[in-house]
Formats: structure tokens, C-alpha cells, sequence
């Protein structure tokens, strides 16, 4: 493996390390102050004048509102899940959230084992999953998904496919080169750095279909 690839594994690396001490320093300390304010002030509601109520109360569904949004960011920045109960169950997880949110029909098949992947592995297709269903969601207008995930002998093999306004591929292509399509620049790269493939395949108004290869030995 070439030194700039090293070099690439490394910035990947202490990026997800990085996300990971922010999300817990977010959930744990932003969102400890927050649910302490909040108990504060249910405690001053029973002792105010009726007429001052009103503003408690919504101070309060700041809060809530708050401690949901922090909740969402530093589950978006590193899925605890995804240590605690693997791959599977993240991916599980955070498609039904997606699901829920878009009210997109996203229907998923995940049929690997994972126990065996690398945590590099593991987070890679976490990543990759994400930024597709995110894309799909901001981008695509689609009404279903279809996300398949399969582990055959050597490799895994990931399918995303809907049904929306489709994507210039040259264009996207074009445009990772020159720095612009973040995103899928992203999950190129990170696939690169496990000797994988990416596949963009579109036609205009029929969806896109995003295909990617990960050899696992
Ligand atoms: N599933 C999709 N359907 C339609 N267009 C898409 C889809 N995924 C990506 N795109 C297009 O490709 C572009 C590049 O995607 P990406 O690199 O993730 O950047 P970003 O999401 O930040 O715009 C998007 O701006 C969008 O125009
Ligand atoms: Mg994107």
C-alpha cells in the first residue's frame, strides 16, 4: 500500500476518533447541563405565579427539544451502538430512524454475519449506508429504497437502489475530482483504503443504484 494511502487510513482514523470523543463529550456533558437545567426549572414551576407559567413551560420544551438534537448529533457523529452491540444492530437502528424521519419506503435486507469484520470494516459500511440513505433523503425525491447488504465467501456486497430523479453520473464523477461532491468523495475513498469498488449507475428520472464491493480476507 502506497505512503499517500497510509496517510489517508491514518486522517480517516483520528477522524472517527475524533467524532467519537466529541459525540460523548456532547451526550454526556451538554446533555447532563441541559437535563439539570430542566429539573431546575420543573422545580420552580410549582412555586410561580400562574401568569408566569406559560414561559417555564416552554423553556422546558426548549430543553426537551435541545437534549433531542444533541441526542441526534452525537449519534450521527458515532452510533454508540455500533461498539456496543456491532454492526448490525447500528445499521438496524439507524435505518428505521431514517425510515421514520422520511417517511421514505426504505425495505432492507442485511444478510452477512459482521462478528468477524474489522472495526475498519465495520465503520466503513456504517458510513457508507448513511451517506446514501442521507443523499437519497436530501436529494432524490425517491419513494422506496432498497438497501441490500451480502456476505458471500471473499466479500461483501452492498446494493443501494431508489427510485427517484436519478444523478448525472459523469457529472458526480466530475465533480468528486475536483474536491466538490464531499460525500461520495468520502465513501470512495474509505473504500479505496479496503481495496473495494464503488459503482455509481443511474438513468435520468429512474433512480440510482450505488454498488460497492469490500473484499473481507
Ligand atoms: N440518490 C441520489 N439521487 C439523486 N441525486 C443524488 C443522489 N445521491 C447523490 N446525488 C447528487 O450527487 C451530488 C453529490 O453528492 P454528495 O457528494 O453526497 O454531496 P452532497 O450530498 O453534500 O451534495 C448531490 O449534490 C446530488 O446532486
Ligand atoms: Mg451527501
Amino acid at each position: 500500500m502506497g505512503k499517500n494511502q497510509d496517510i489517508s487510513k491514518f486522517l480517516i482514523r483520528a477522524q472517527e476518533e475524533e467524532r467519537k470523543k466529541i459525540a460523548r463529550e456532547l451526550h454526556d456533558e451538554v446533555g447532563q447541563t441541559l437535563t439539570a437545567i430542566k429539573i431546575n426549572l420543573e422545580i420552580l414551576k410549582r412555586k410561580l405565579p400562574p401568569d408566569l407559567i406559560p414561559y417555564i413551560e416552554e423553556s422546558i420544551s426548549l430543553i426537551d427539544k435541545s437534549i433531542e438534537q444533541i441526542r441526534d448529533i452525537s449519534l450521527n457523529l458515532r452510533p454508540s451502538l455500533l461498539d456496543n452491540l456491532g454492526l448490525k444492530s447500528a445499521l438496524r437502528w439507524y435505518i428505521e430512524k431514517q425510515k421514520e424521519k422520511s417517511g421514505i419506503d426504505i425495505e432492507y435486507i442485511l444478510d452477512f454475519e459482521g462478528e468477524s469484520f474489522s472495526s475498519d470494516h465495520s465503520i466503513v459500511i456504517f458510513r457508507i449506508i448513511q451517506e446514501s440513505l442521507t443523499n437519497i433523503i436530501r436529494h432524490s425525491k425517491a419513494k422506496r429504497v432498497l438497501l441490500n447488504i451480502k456476505e458471500n465467501d471473499e466479500e461483501l456486497v452492498i446494493n443501494i437502489i431508489d427510485d427517484g430523479i436519478g444523478i448525472d453520473v459523469e457529472g458526480v464523477w466530475q465533480e468528486v475530482k475536483e474536491g466538490r461532491a464531499l460525500g461520495i468523495l468520502g465513501i470512495k475513498e474509505r473504500v479505496e483504503l479496503l481495496q473495494g469498488s464503488l459503482e455509481i449507475e443511474s438513468e435520468k428520472g429512474k433512480g440510482t443504484k450505488i454498488k460497492v464491493i469490500l473484499p473481507l480476507r
